[in-house]
C-alpha cells in the first residue's frame, strides 16, 4: 500500500504535495518522492526528488534545490517489489514522462522481459517502472500532447494486469496530469482554479471539500479548470461531485472512528492484495515463485515448524492444519518465547516458517536463527517488506496487508491464514498429496474468499446489538474445535486486549476438562460452530454450556435454524469452502471485541501496555 498525490493549479506546486504526503504517511512510510513540472524556461521540465526514509529526509531533499512550477506527482512508498532504496522510490521516469503508482502489477516478469528484450534499461527492482516504459513507447510523437498521453495510457492499460492508482506528468503537456484506477484508490478534489488526486481523502481536505471518486476502468485528467473522467474505451463519464464534511482526524481514518475499525473492514480488500498475481487457475498451481520451491526440495521437507507470537501464533496454530491436511508432513507450532530457551531439536530436513506481521519481533527473529544455525530451511511470513526477520530468513513469503496502524492485529491475520493456505497448497500439489480437482476447488474457495468477507462485515449492525447486551461483562469465554479452535484464540485475545474484559479461548472437547466449572448465567460463551466435520461434537458442548444456564452468542452458518434454537444470540456467517470458514468466523469476533470496547470506552487503537511492534524479550 502506497500513496499518491497530483496537483495543478496556480500555487507552488512542492509544498502542496509534500503537504498530501504527510497525510498520506500511514499508508507506508520506507520512501518518498515527487516530480515537479517546471515551466519558467522556455521548454518545459521535469524535475524528479527522491528519498530512503520518512518524509522528513524528502522535505530536507526538496529545501536543497529550487522546484519552480505548478503541476506534480508524489508517492510514499510501502514497497512491495523491490528493497526501499532511493532507486526504487517514486516517480519513475521514461523520456518526456514521470510516473506515480499505488498498486501491484501482476504480469511484470513478461513485461519486464519484452521490454528488456527491445533494448529498455532498468533504473529500479519495481514493478512500476514498466509503466513509464510502456507508456513512453506508446506515445506518438504526432498530434496535441494530451491526446497522444491519453492513447498511450489506453494502451498501457490494455498491457498490464493488476492493481494500480497511476497518476502521469509529461514535460511536453504543461499543467496536464493523467490518472488511472484499478482496484487501489484515488479520489479527485475539485477546487478553484486548481485540482488534485490523491489515494485518501484526508490528503485534499486542506484545498477543497469537493470530491469526486475515481472508479475502476476510469481515467482522468487533471486541469486547473476542473476535472475530466472517461471509461478506459473513451465513454464521457459524469460525476457529482461531493462535499466532505468530515474533521481531519476522522479523515485521516477514512471517516472510521479508529483505525482498528477500519483495518477490519480493509480486510477483503487486503486478502485481495495477497491473493494477487498468486493463484494461476489454468494450469491449477500457485505462483510462488519468491520460494523457489520446486517438487524436490518440496519432497525432502520432514517436518514443518512455524515459530511465531501472539496474532501471529493464532495464525499459526491453522497453518499446522493447512500443512497436515493438505501436504501431508508433520507439523507444528512454537511460540518463539517459549522455543528458544527449549534447547529444541532443528535438523536440515526441517523447514522452518516464521510468522511475523512486522517482520521485528524478538523472539520470532531469534527463534528464527536459532533453527538456521542448525541447518533448517527458513521462510519467513510476514507483512513488512525487507523487515529483519525477512532478511534472516532463506526466503520471505509477503502478506501485502498494507500497513497496520490499530495495535491490535486484524487484517494481518486474516492475510497470514491466506498465505499459509497458499503455501500448504502448492506444497501439497509438488508433493502429489493433493488431488487437482481438490486443488482447483480450493483456488476458487480462496478467489472467492474476499466476497464472502464483505458479506460477513456488511452485517456489523448484528454483532454491535450482541455488544450492546454484553459489553460490560466481565468474563467472556471462546469455543472452537478443528480449524475453530485458533479462532477462539484469538477471538479471546482481541477482546481482552482492547477492552481489558478477562477472556479465554479453549479447545471446545476440553472445557468439560475444567472450564466448565465458570459456567453460570453471568458469562457470556461464544461458540464457533459454522457447518463443518465437528458441528456436531461442537454442538453437544453447546448443549453442554446452556444445561448449566449459560448464555450462548453462536458464529454459525447462514440458515442454521438448530443453533438459533438453543443460542441466546447467533451472528450468522455465509456459507464458504471449510478451509476458509476461519477466516470469515474471525470477522465477527473482531467486530465483538472492537464494539466492546468501545462501549467501554478504552483507547482501541492503543490500548494500555502494549506496543504494536515488540523488539524485547
Ligand atoms: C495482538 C497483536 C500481538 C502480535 C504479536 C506478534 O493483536 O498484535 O499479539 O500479534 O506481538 O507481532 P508480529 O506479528 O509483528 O510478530
Amino acid at each position: 500500500m502506497c500513496g499518491i498525490v497530483a496537483y495543478t493549479g496556480p500555487r507552488d506546486v512542492a509544498p502542496v504535495l509534500l503537504d498530501a504526503l504527510r497525510r498520506l504517511e500511514y499508508r507506508g512510510y520506507d520512501s518518498a518522492g515527487l516530480a515537479v513540472l517546471q515551466t519558467e524556461e522556455s521548454a518545459p521540465s521535469l524535475t524528479i526528488v527522491r528519498a530512503v526514509g520518512k518524509l522528513d529526509n524528502l522535505a530536507q531533499a526538496i529545501s536543497a534545490s529550487d522546484l519552480p512550477g505548478q503541476t506534480g506527482i508524489g508517492h510514499t512508498r510501502w514497497a512491495t517489489h523491490g528493497r526501499p532504496s532511493e532507486a526504487n522510490a517514486h516517480p519513475h521516469r521514461s523520456g518526456p514522462l514521470a510516473i506515480v503508482h499505488n498498486g501491484i502489477i501482476e504480469n511484470h516478469l513478461e513485461l519486464k522481459q519484452a521490454l528488456r528484450a527491445e533494448g529498455v534499461e532498468f533504473q529500479s527492482d519495481t514493478d512500476t517502472e514498466i509503466v513509464a516504459h510502456l507508456l513512453h513507447k506508446h506515445l506518438s510523437p504526432h498530434g496535441p500532447r494530451e491526446d497522444a498521453l491519453r492513447e498511450a495510457l489506453r494502451r498501457t492499460l490494455r498491457e498490464i494486469r493488476g492493481a494500480y492508482a497511476l497518476a502521469v506528468v509529461c514535460e511536453q503537456a504543461p499543467d496536464f496530469v493523467l490518472l488511472a484506477k484499478n482496484s487501489s484508490p484515488l479520489v479527485l478534489g475539485i477546487g478553484r482554479g486548481e485540482t488534485l488526486a490523491t489515494s485518501d481523502i484526508p490528503a485534499l481536505l486542506s484545498y477543497t471539500r469537493d470530491v469526486v471518486f475515481l472508479e475502476d476502468g476510469e481515467l482522468a485528467e487533471l486541469r486547473p479548470s476542473g476535472v475530466h473522467i472517461e471509461t478506459l474505451d473513451g465513454t464521457l463519464v459524469q460525476r457529482r461531485s461531493r462535499r466532505i464534511d468530515w474533521s481531519p482526524v476522522q479523515a485521516e481514518k477514512g471517516g472510521y472512528k479508529h483505525f482498528m475499525l477500519k483495518e477490519i473492514f480493509e480486510q477483503p480488500r487486503a486478502i485481495e492484495d495477497t491473493l494477487r498475481g498468486r493463484l494461476d487457475l489454468e494450469s491449477g498451481s500457485l505462483v510462488l515463485n519468491e520460494l523457489g520451491l520446486d517438487a524436490e526440495t518440496a519432497r525432502g521437507i520432514s517436518r514443518i515448524c512455524f515459530i511465531a507470537c501472539g496474532t501471529s501464533y493464532h495464525a499459526s496454530l491453522l497453518g499446522r492444519h493447512y500443512v497436515e491436511k493438505y501436504a501431508r508432513i508433520p507439523a507444528q507450532t512454537e511460540l518463539g518465547s517459549e522455543v528458544r530457551y527449549r534447547d529444541p531439536v532443528f535438523t536440515k530436513g526441517d523447514l522452518v516458517i516464521a510468522v511475523s506481521q512486522s517482520g521485528e519481533t524478538l523472539d520470532t527473529l531469534a527463534a528464527l536463527e536459532e533453527a538456521k544455525r542448525h541447518g533448517a530451511r527458513t521462510i519467513a511470513l510476514t507483512n513488512v517488506l525487507e523487515s529483519a526477520i525477512a532478511r534472516a530468513a532463506d526466503s520471505a513469503l509477503y502478506t501485502h496487508a498494507g500497513p497496520e496502524i490499530g495495535v491490535a492485529s486484524t487484517k494481518a491475520f486474516t492475510t497470514q491464514l491466506v498465505a499459509m493456505l497458499m503455501l500448504s497448497l502448492e506444497l501439497g500439489r509438488l508433493r502429489g498429496t493433493l488431488p487437482a480437482p481438490e486443488l482447483l476447488a480450493l483456488l476458487h474457495a480462496l478467489l472467492e474468499a474476499p466476497g464472502s468477507l464483505r458479506t460477513t462485515l456488511e452485517a456489523h449492525e448484528a454483532v454491535l446489538s450482541v455488544a450492546r447486551k454484553w459489553h460490560q461483562s466481565q468474563n467472556f469465554l471462546f469455543l472452537g474445535r478443528g480449524l475453530e479452535f485458533p479462532i477462539a484464540l484469538e477471538g479471546a485475545l482481541k477482546l481482552k486486549e482492547i477492552s481489558y474484559a478477562h477472556a479465554e479461548g479453549y479447545a471446545a472437547g476440553e472445557m468439560k476438562h475444567g472450564p466448565i466449572a465458570l459456567i453460570d448465567e453471568k458469562m457470556p460463551v461464544i461458540v464457533l460452530i459454522p457447518d463443518d466435520r465437528t458441528y456436531e461434537k461442537t454442538f453437544s458442548n453447546l448443549e453442554e454450556v446452556r444445561a448449566r444456564d449459560g448464555r450462548v452468542i453462536a458464529v454459525a452458518t447462514e440458515g442454521d435454524e438448530r443453533v438459533k434454537g438453543v443460542a441466546d444470540d447467533v451472528l450468522y456467517i455465509p456459507k464458504v469452502h471449510e478451509a476458509i470458514a476461519p477466516l470469515i468466523t474471525t470477522i465477527p469476533l473482531q467486530l465483538l471485541a472492537y464494539y466492546v470496547a468501545d462501549l467501554r470506552g478504552t483507547d482501541v487503537d492503543q490500548p494500555r501496555n502494549l506496543a504494536k511492534t515488540v523488539t524485547v524479550e
